[in-house]
């Protein structure tokens, strides 16, 4: 490992520059030796980490060479020229980076990280809701295992459910396994949609008192909240939208006050960008995405474990309802 000197911590200084609003000088000098060794490694592996908006700014701007949502990070494993990637984020998206790039080697730097929405269903749950409506489509959303995608028709994300919904031609969809993203969707379209019980416990711990809270504290505040948030949440919100969208909308509003309704390490992420607007952080961690970590990215690199695998009874059905769902974006932009 490099030791700690003047001239390490003079070449990270464009990624402290970053981050020096959420992380103090002494806390970077511990992280300064992982992150150089990291990206030694990345170049002798030919890896790339791709690192979801939840990930820590640590990460988020000292490793990462690609960040972005679970559909951006799903389209990039696809395309991305290198032999390895180091998934930074939750097993779900380790499993679709390998399920649509299988010759690549994919890590995941702690094999524990899970996700409540994932870990709700199971393939057989699906075949059950099949079996209760025979010949009504199903729409997986991606935070769900490679056998759950299997036995679905299209896979969702937070950014294009609607749209997948809507997609299929279909008045009737039973869209699994988040209730209130599936809320959400039914609330945005004709489409009736079938619900499923099932949360993220992150997200669920949101109210829609807690957002007049803000309002009544910081009059003006411009509330954004991501559609796994319960529906008193979202009616109360200025904007909803998965992370990605959440992050471009930022972008385009005046709003000199936000609160991003969604796990906190993002807004530190955000910041970072937007230094002109002032961001009221509640703090809701997923403790999932939490125990990814720059001692456990460089074990993963120097040993190249743990890897994510996918069965061949389910790949082959977990990729043509991942497909299916690229390709109505592909269609869009076409
Ligand atoms: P996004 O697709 O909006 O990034 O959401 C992923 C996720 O796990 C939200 O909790
Ligand atoms: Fe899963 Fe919620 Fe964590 Fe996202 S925030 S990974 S949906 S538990």
């Amino acid at each position: 490992m490099p030791e700690v000197t003047p001239a390490l911590l003079e070449s990270l200084r464009p990624a402290y520059e970053k981050v020096r609003h959420v992380i103090p000088e002494v806390e970077w000098a511990v992280h300064a030796p992982y992150i150089a060794r990291i990206n030694e490694l990345k170049k002798e592996r030919n890896a790339v980490i791709l690192a979801h908006n939840y990930q820590t700014p640590d990460i988020f701007y000292g490793v990462a060479d690609i960040t972005g949502d679970s559909l951006g990070l799903a389209r990039d494993a696809a395309e991305v020229d290198a032999d390895v990637i180091v998934q930074c984020g939750v097993h779900f998206m380790a499993e679709t980076s390998k399920i649509l790039a299988p010759e690549k080697t994919v890590l995941l730097p702690d094999m524990d990280a899970g996700c409540s929405l994932a870990e709700g269903i199971t393939g057989a749950d699906v075949r059950l809701l099949k079996e209760r409506y025979p010949g009504v489509p199903v729409v997986v959303y991606v935070n769900t295992s490679a056998e759950v995608k299997a036995e679905a028709d299209i896979c969702c994300t937070s950014s294009n459910a609607v749209e997948i919904v809507e997609s299929l031609g279909s008045d009737r969809v039973i869209f699994a396994p988040d209730k209130y993203l599936g809320q959400w969707v039914a609330s945005q379209t004709d489409v009736e949609v079938i619900l499923y019980e099932g949360s993220c416990e992150v997200h669920e711990r949101f109210t829609g008192e807690e957002i007049e809270t803000y309002r009544r504290q910081h009059p003006g505040v411009y509330v954004l909240a991501h559609p796994e948030c319960p529906q008193d949440v979202l009616k109360a919100a200025d904007y909803v939208g998965s992370t990605g969208h959440m992050i471009k909308h930022l972008e385009e509003t005046t709003a000199k006050q936000v609160v991003m309704i969604t796990e906190c390490s993002m807004s530190d992420n955000v910041s970072a960008e937007h230094p002109e607007k002032d961001f009221i952080r509640p703090c809701n961690l997923c403790p999932h995405m939490q125990r990814i970590t720059l001692p456990k990215i460089l074990e993963a690199l120097e040993n190249m474990a743990p890897e994510v695998t996918v069965p061949d009874t389910v790949i082959a059905g977990a990729r043509d309802s991942l497909q299916r769902m690229l390709d109505v974006g592909r269609k869009k932009a076409a």
